[in-house]
């Protein structure tokens, strides 16, 4: 049996290891993916524990994104660039960190909404670590622009500096914003705000969206919140944050056992785990 598992603080409400044993079971490899808690005095400890019994694989969720990249022997470009690790991959003992959270966010906003962000304008609203998860990997797809508006605006002015201009990536006032979503291709929210309990708070006014555009949640939890129902019924094209959980994983199995992740299955198996 091939070992895999996630850890995190808290755990018990991942969805991870159902839809890995899923994807598992449907690609006929004889793995185990299981859910771990360890506490941030413990990670050090763990991923020690990770080399000793061989697991080929773990994902790392909150809090350790950060802290566990200095436990690593290799940290992959996009990783670094989105200064956290969510996929450990396991090499004959080497310790490779990934990031599959912002390429898994792009693959699934091309999939599901926008097949094309070549030459598009993109406004990404936060510039926490979300934000910065998924700037690298929206900059892959050449897009025309990406403009990061926050509340507090200094650290959307910080998050953007620390790319390369050839990124295309600037930041705008929150004041800015109006204009921005009136001309924007794609809108992204990765603030918390409309997260649950929370469920009818909005992260700008939806009436400053422009029809016809596309306007992306990563919260998934609602399936699909206050600011995407409205935007739905302004006429904009909408995307939740599932897919981004769903694709995330599908990078990691991709990424460990070298074959495509079947993808509807893990989707099956995460709709299915809801209550
Ligand atoms: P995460 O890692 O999930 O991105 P974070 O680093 O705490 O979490 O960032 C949360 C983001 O949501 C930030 O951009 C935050 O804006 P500030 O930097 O101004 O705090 C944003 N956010 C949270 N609550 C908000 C609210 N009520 N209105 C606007 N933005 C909010």
């Amino acid at each position: 049996t091939v070992l895999f598992g996630v850890i995190g603080d808290p755990i018990r409400h991942s969805k991870s290891p159902v839809m890995l044993n899923r994807a598992f079971g449907a690609i006929g490899i004889n793995g185990a993916y299981a859910a771990f808690h360890v506490l941030p005095d413990q990670l050090e400890h763990a991923i020690a524990g990770i080399r000793a019994l061989g697991f080929r694989g773990l994902n790392v969720t909150i809090p350790h994104k950060i802290e566990v990249m200095r436990f690593l022997d290799e940290i992959s470009v996009g990783a670094q660039a989105a200064g956290a690790v969510n996929t450990i991959v396991n090499e004959n003992g080497r310790l490779v960190g990934y990031n599959t959270d912002g390429i898994g966010y792009v693959r699934s906003l091309k999939e599901e909404a926008e097949p094309d962000l070549a030459g598009r304008t993109i406004v990404v609203l936060g510039a926490g670590g979300a934000a910065r998860g998924i700037l690298w990997a929206l900059a892959q797809e050449k897009p025309a622009a990406i403009l990061v508006a926050n509340r507090t605006e200094s650290k959307a002015a910080e998050l953007a500096a620390t790319f390369d201009s050839e990124f295309r990536i600037q930041s705008i006032p929150w004041g800015d914003l109006e204009a921005a979503c009136s001309t924007a291709d794609v809108v992204i929210n990765t603030t918390s705000v409309g997260m649950s309990p929370n469920i009818e708070a909005l992260p700008l006014d939806p009436a400053w969206l422009k029809p016809g555009s596309v306007v992306s949640d990563l919260i998934y939890n609602p399936l699909k919140t206050a600011f995407l129902e409205q935007a739905e019924r302004l006429g904009c094209r909408i995307h939740g944050g599932l897919g981004m959980f769903i694709y995330q994983g599908a990078y990691a199995f991709e990424y460990w056992t070298g074959q495509s992740a079947p993808v509807d299955e893990m989707r099956e198996a995460v709709l299915e785990s809801f209550p």
